[in-house]
C-alpha cells in the first residue's frame, strides 16, 4: 500500500464508486439514514448524495480500514452514512456548534440555532453508531476551535474527512492544514458546497491541498439556485 500513490487510489476509488458491491451498500445506507431521520441539505438533488455515499463507501473499499470526521452536521444526512461506511470498534468525530448561533453561521440563526433538532440529531447519531460498534464523539465547536485545541490524536486511523462547515477561504485552509498534518496515511477529502457560490473552497484547495489527487469534482442544478453547485473528493498520501 506504501508505495501505491495518491493518483492511483484517487483512480481505484472513482471506479469502485461504480462497483455493484459499493453502489448496494451505498443504497442500504440510504435506507437505514431515511429510516432514522436523518436529513440533508441536499435533499433535493439526489444524485448528489448518491455520489457521496459511493465515496465513502469505495474509500473504505480501497483505502485501509479506519474511521470517519466531518465537519459540520447538522440535521445528520451525512454523519449517519458516513457512520455506516465505518467498520467496527473504529469512531466517528463529528465537529459542529450547531445550536450555538454567535458560533455556527450567525447570519442563518433561524435554520442553525436551534437546540431541539440539535438534540434530536445527537441522539440518532449515537444510537446509530452503538448498532455499528462504532465510538461516535461530537465535539460542539467550530473547526478551528479543534484544531487549536489539537484535539485529534496523532495515528488516528481516519479513512475519510468530510470538511461541510464553514467554506471561507481561511477557514477551509486551516481544516486542510490541520487534518493532512494529523492524518499520516492515506485518507479520502470530500470539501462541500466547492463552487462558484463558495469560491474560498477552490481557492483553499489550491494553497493547501497541494499533492492531493483529485477523485472527482462535480456540480449539479439545484432547484432554486442560479448557478451550479457541487462538492469534490481528494485522495491525501502523507
Ligand atoms: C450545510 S450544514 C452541514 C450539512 C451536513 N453535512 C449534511 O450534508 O447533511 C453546515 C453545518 O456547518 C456548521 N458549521 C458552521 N461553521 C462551522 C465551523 N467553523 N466548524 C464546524 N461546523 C461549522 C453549521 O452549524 C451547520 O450545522
Amino acid at each position: 500500500m506504501s508505495s501505491t500513490t495518491a493518483a492511483e487510489l484517487a483512480a481505484q476509488i472513482l471506479a469502485a464508486m461504480d462497483s455493484p458491491e459499493v453502489q448496494a451498500k451505498a443504497e442500504q445506507a440510504l435506507e437505514r439514514s431515511k429510516a432514522l431521520g436523518f436529513e440533508s441539505d441536499w435533499d433535493a438533488v439526489p444524485e448528489k448524495l448518491r455520489a457521496f455515499r459511493q465515496a465513502i463507501f469505495a474509500s473504505a473499499k480501497v483505502l485501509p480500514p479506519g474511521g470517519s470526521v466531518e465537519t459540520g452536521v447538522f440535521r445528520g444526512g451525512t454523519s449517519g452514512p458516513l457512520i455506516l461506511s465505518n467498520p467496527p470498534e473504529s469512531f466517528h468525530i463529528g465537529i459542529d456548534p450547531f445550536g450555538n448561533a454567535a458560533q455556527s453561521y450567525p447570519e442563518l440563526a433561524e435554520a442553525y440555532a436551534q437546540w431541539k433538532p440539535v438534540r434530536r440529531t445527537l441522539k440518532r447519531l449515537t444510537k446509530l453508531a452503538q448498532e455499528r460498534d462504532v465510538t461516535y464523539l461530537h465535539y460542539a465547536m467550530g473547526s478551528s476551535r479543534f484544531a487549536e485545541c489539537d484535539l485529534l490524536e496523532v495515528g488516528q486511523q481516519v479513512r475519510v474527512v468530510h470538511l461541510d462547515g464553514d467554506h471561507r477561504e481561511q477557514a477551509v485552509i486551516d481544516e486542510l492544514a490541520y487534518f493532512r498534518r494529523k492524518i499520516q496515511r492515506p485518507c479520502l477529502f470530500v470539501l462541500d458546497d466547492h463552487d462558484s457560490t463558495y469560491p474560498g473552497v477552490e481557492t483553499a484547495m489550491q494553497k493547501a491541498g497541494q499533492g492531493m489527487a483529485k477523485v472527482f469534482h462535480r456540480l449539479y442544478d439545484y432547484p432554486g439556485f442560479p448557478t451550479k453547485l457541487g462538492f469534490s473528493a481528494w485522495v491525501h498520501c502523507s
